[in-house]
């Protein structure tokens, strides 16, 4: 449990709060691709650690992330004319540069320069992959864009989604740290492909190791006789890598479950994931169909999730389809913001524990400015072969270190161009 300092402490995350602070010196998703598909189309709102932004593409393609209000009286540039390298707001068609610049005032006097004195907020975006990126913190701690693997890819091989989860960003992000709950929420009894998380204890030992990057976590349940173990990370800020789990031998890529906060009582899940060596196929994306055009879910507390009892007693555990129901299902209906004081934490929520402590104590370190961990200032070091995810099958009686290396060896032995190319890139 927390107290309710520290409850308050790792869910705010609004300007000027401790954790709002920490999130804001990394970057985050702000946007899809999708969204501003084109030079000079229509803006999209985007809503972010509490703040109310507007992202378009200027006819140079440029992206602008800039504050939705307009700098004169207010009125919401997402219904601005994106014309001519700037976005103009409809009320008096003051027109801002993806910079923040005051390009014109043309309701004021030929010959003002009011508009050389504004500036209004910007923030820098980076695009890799269908996701825009959004640096939101102070402009002169601002890092280099981390190369992960998902960002290098080809795009063919990546794919991602965007869903809006209707509470605090926390609940989403321990759901990834919490490998106990594959074997009761995500239970299928139909489903034969995962036979290793449905068959295998239920119980699995946890390891975690604090990283530069944030924490490793290893979970790992007898089967047969051998160990079914996976291997998840949990990246800062925000970001929870698992392996995809949809076979045994998990080494061709991973998922990255990503939790943006929108405000304190809803966050935007992104789901990215990538092939090392191969294109994805469209049925593979499945969870698409349970998303609505405006990124809210299909199935959702308002309809509970359309659950159906009688499939909850002969098709998987909880009666609702999909994982990413089951999670919105398992971490709404919390209520939007938990009350942590009230939870009884057990031995499997080893690994939540870990990444709460972590994530606390960089936000008070912070507070007493000392720098957060992982910002990446060297680009001879902007690559991460050590943020690896598996779920794999391997002999009993060894170290979680060995199991490791044993894994790493193996996708490093399955996709020896993506490695050999990695390194050469990094070298
Ligand atoms: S409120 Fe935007 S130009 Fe006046
Ligand atoms: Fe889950």
């Amino acid at each position: 449990m927390l107290s309710r300092e520290d409850n308050e402490l790792i869910t705010q995350t609004n300007p000027g709060t401790p954790m709002g602070d920490l999130i804001r010196r990394y970057w985050v998703p702000a946007l899809l691709s999708e969204e501003i598909p084109r030079n000079d189309c229509a803006p999209a709102r985007v809503k972010l650690l509490g703040e109310e932004l507007v992202a378009f593409r200027d006819s140079q393609g440029r992206i602008g992330l800039i504050g939705e209000h307009c700098a004169h009286r207010g009125t919401s540039l997402f219904f601005g004319r994106n014309e001519e390298c700037g976005l103009r707001c409809v009320y008096h068609g003051w027109k801002f540069d993806v910079d923040g610049n005051v390009l014109e005032t043309p309701a004021e006097p030929s010959g003002s320069d009011f508009a050389r004195k504004l500036h209004h907020t910007a923030y820098p975006t980076h695009e890799a992959n269908g996701v825009i990126y959004a640096y939101l913190g102070p402009r002169e701690k601002m890092p280099l864009f981390p190369n992960y693997e998902w960002t290098q890819v080809p795009l063919e091989y990546s794919y991602v989604t965007k869903c809006l989860l209707e509470c605090n960003y926390l609940q989403g992000l321990e759901g990834e740290c919490d490998s106990s709950h594959l074997s009761f929420l995500h239970r299928s009894f139909t489903n034969e492909s995962n036979q290793p998380v449905y068959k295998s204890d239920p119980s699995p030992v946890y390891d975690t190791e604090d990283t530069d990057f944030g924490v490793r976590l290893i979970a790992t349940r007898n089967f047969d006789d051998q160990h079914y173990v996976r291997f998840s990370a949990f990246v800062m800020p925000v970001y929870g890598c698992v392996p995809a789990g949809r076979k045994t031998n998990e080494l061709e890529g991973y998922e990255i479950h990503t939790y943006v906060p929108a405000d304190d009582t809803h966050c935007w899940r992104y789901d990215i994931g990538f092939h090392r060596g191969r294109v994805v196929q469209p049925e593979e994306v499945h969870r698409r169909k349970q998303i609505n055009p405006d990124y809210t879910k299909v199935r959702n507390a308002r309809n509970n999730y359309l659950q159906d009892r009688q499939k909850q007693k002969t098709v998987n555990f909880t009666g609702i389809d999909d994982f990413l129901n089951h999670d919105g299902c398992a971490t709404e209906s919390m209520g939007a913001i938990f009350d942590r004081t009230k939870e009884h934490l057990g031995i499997s929520d080893k690994a939540v524990i870990a990444v709460r402590r972590f994530l606390l104590a960089t936000a008070k370190d912070l507070q007493a400015s000392k720098e957060p961990p992982h910002l990446v200032r060297d680009p001879a070091h902007n690559w991460f072969p050590h943020i690896d995810c598996f779920a794999h099958l391997v002999p009993r009686n060894l170290p979680w270190q060995k199991k490791f290396d044993f894994l790493t060896v193996a996708a490093q032995k399955e996709n020896p161009m993506s490695y050999a190319a990695r390194k050469k890139a990094a070298s």
